[in-house]
């Protein structure tokens, strides 16, 4: 796994993590225990203040002052404080259904609905890019087609070439002649029924290297690398030959496996002609 896939899959689970973490918070406001004050209604509420505004009323009596003290102790007795109600109170009990639903907790139960939607949706993301044959995209195997067919398709009348571009593998299919095929190619499991599978990106910088008739092979135009028409390395700062992909035919059908990417060493000696005609961009110096 590439350090890419590694970030983006770190980023992706900091992301379900936090997701996780917001959504328990919110589970637990919703479920948790509410305030007394969220529990019942507004007219309850009120009914209940009085308990806080009873009043104490009483009176002390006090001896009158500039009298003669004498030794005796007398005992004073306090009147009873009289408690006096302010308001009637009333206490109106209420089941959970008849409270129904806070506003706090509709806006708790709208978040978490909210974060286990995305936490789903992120989920199902992530596994399909860390397993992409699950979805049958670029990753998985592709079906280019009846080998019969692309044989006859990829082959012009004068025995050139002509390339049958596979948008969902991101592949040209070309014709090859398996017994003319370098030896680095061998046992790779890169060329099936005649068939050859080359990945569309050029493997200097990653630009899609389009097919030049004229000189009968792979041309870029960023660089101006050049490969021959099964992908060998001709010219230009390309590191390598084109990558290509391991193939396979099943019932005529020719097969290719594009989460298999094969790459090989610029060949010492290529198995096709090139260029057999005018290039399609200026000649560029072969480095190295
Ligand atoms: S990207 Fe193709 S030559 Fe640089």
């Amino acid at each position: 796994m590439s350090s890419q896939t590694l970030i983006l899959v770190a980023v992706a689970g900091v992301a379900l993590l936090a997701a996780l973490g917001a959504f328990a918070i919110a589970w637990r406001r919703s479920t948790g225990e509410t305030s007394w004050r969220s529990a019942v209604s507004r007219e309850t509420q009120k009914a209940d203040r009085p308990a806080r505004e009873l009043v104490k009323v009483g009176t002390v009596e006090q001896a009158p002052p500039e009298q003669e003290v004498t030794e005796e102790v007398v005992e004073v007795e306090e009147a009873e404080p009289e408690l006096v109600l302010a308001h009637e109170q009333r206490v109106v009990e209420v089941s959970p259904e008849e409270a129904g639903v806070s506003r706090r907790q509709f806006f708790n139960r709208a978040l978490g609905a909210t974060f286990g939607s995305f936490v789903a949706v992120l989920g199902i993301e992530l596994l399909a890019f860390m397993w992409p044959k699950l979805k049958g995209g670029f990753g998985a195997s592709i079906d280019a087609g009846a080998v019969s067919d692309l044989l006859i398709a990829t082959r012009a009348t004068d025995g050139g070439t002509i390339p049958a571009f596979i948008p969902e593998a991101r592949a040209y299919v070309v014709p090859v002649n398996e017994s003319n095929l370098s030896h680095q190619f061998e046992g790779r499991g890169v060329a099936a029924g005649g068939l050859m599978a080359l990945y569309q990106r050029c493997v200097h910088l990653g630009c899609r290297v389009p097919w030049c008739a004229t000189s009968q092979g792979f041309e870029c135009p960023c660089h101006g690398s050049k490969y021959d028409s099964i992908g060998e390395y001709a010219n230009g700062p390309a590191p390598r030959n084109l990558d290509r992909f391991t193939v396979e035919v099943v019932d005529d059908r020719f097969i290719i496996n594009t989460g298999d990417i094969i790459q090989t060493p610029r060949a010492p000696s290529r198995s096709v002609e090139y260029p057999q005609g005018p290039s399609c961009i200026a000649v560029v110096v072969e480095e190295n």
